[in-house]
């Protein structure tokens, strides 16, 4: 078949330091940049099979799909790093694996185990490893989908799922410039804001579109119930930071428990900040001296300013920040150039 020959392309062709694509490693923003594989494995009983990778290209479709009709649909994002030593290295891919798992749950959708994930993942890294940016580059932005496959027309969970990852190019971003979002809501309580459903963030497009068209990078959620508290950015989570104190809204629910966030949090505390995860006031953002947002696409990226009811506050960024800091150590551990002692990074 077309997925063996691929396989038998794949496994006789070893790593080589000069085996890269022809790409200039110091552009490459996150605009679509396929790769030249992608993984793909069905559920059509209760299980999930083999998998398979198969070169890049589209997906052959029911109009009925349960994902096209009634957005029955996961997705995540995770980073290859390559290491000064040419290895590939993938950071907490089972923390992703979980999250879609929880995920499925909630949208009654069958996902595959943490280890068929995993495996794929490193499968998907491998055979697309000439795309790894050399070492101090950037990254390969890993971004595995589950989708409700088979045909519905009554509303009602599909019978086929498919899992699939594909890999595109990735670098980091400039300070972000907010503006807080009162005529939109994200999430609301008990919905799905918790869940990394593609359902989420269409509906973002709306106000993220009309900031910009003002000149601002994104928008900054508030709860839906009080519109008093900070939730998150359409696709990062956000934190505070005030002397040695650092916040993060907490996860109620309506806010996505994000892998780099956690990762930071955890950081945070080793570095002897004081790391609150708790209920934040827009009011707050006042005081604040610095504010980051956390994401795998955006890393630990700093805000440079927050609009909220026509006032503009701006938030140190650059050098000497904490959001610099943490973000040093995050990449260092990522890319193989801090001890990683938690057990975080795994090599291929
Ligand atoms: C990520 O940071 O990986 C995300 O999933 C956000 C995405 C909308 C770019």
């Amino acid at each position: 078949s077309q997925a063996s020959a691929v396989q038998r392309m794949i496994e006789p062709s070893p790593y080589s330091e000069d085996e890269y694509a022809d790409v200039d490693w110091d552009n490459l923003g996150f605009g679509l940049r396929p790769t030249d594989y992608m993984y793909i494995n069905k559920c059509e009983d209760a299980e999930f099979g083999q998998g398979q990778l198969s070169p890049f290209g589209n997906l052959k479709l029911s109009p009925s799909a349960g994902v096209l009709n009634y957005g029955q649909g996961l997705f995540e994002g995770t980073k290859g790093y390559r290491k000064e030593n040419g290895h590939i290295l993938l950071f907490r891919p089972e923390q992703n694996a979980l999250r879609m798992k929880i995920g499925a749950e909630r949208m009654c959708m069958q996902s595959p185990s943490i280890d068929q994930f995993v495996d794929a993942l490193k499968q998907t890294t491998l055979a697309n490893r000439r795309w790894v940016p050399p070492p101090g580059k950037g990254s390969l932005y890993l971004r595995p989908l589950l989708i409700g496959t088979g045909p519905v027309l009554g509303l009602a969970p599909a019978s086929e799922y498919t899992f699939l990852i594909y890999a595109s190019l990735l670098e980091g971003t400039a300070p972000l410039n907010l503006y807080v979002e009162e005529d939109f809501d994200r999430a609301s309580r008990r919905g799905t804001g918790g869940v990394k459903t593609i359902s989420n963030y269409a509906p973002v497009l709306k106000a993220q579109t009309r900031a910009k068209s003002r000149g601002y990078s994104d928008v900054l959620y508030l709860d839906s119930a009080t519109k008093k508290n900070l939730e998150e950015v359409s696709s990062c989570n956000i934190f505070i930071a005030k002397g040695k104190a650092i916040s993060t809204p907490a996860t109620n629910g309506t806010i996505l428990a994000g892998i780099t966030r956690r990762s930071v949090i955890e950081l945070a505390c080793d570095h002897g900040y004081q790391v609150d995860e708790r209920v934040i006031q827009v009011d707050e953002l006042v005081d604040a001296d610095e504010v980051f947002c956390t994401g795998t696409a955006v890393g630990v990226a700093p805000v440079g300013s927050i609009t909220y009811q026509g006032k503009r506050m701006e938030y140190k960024t650059g050098s000497g920040t904490i959001c610099e800091e943490l973000n040093a150590t995050l990449i260092g551990i990522q890319r193989g150039i801090i001890e990683d002692k938690k057990g975080w990074v795994i090599e291929i």
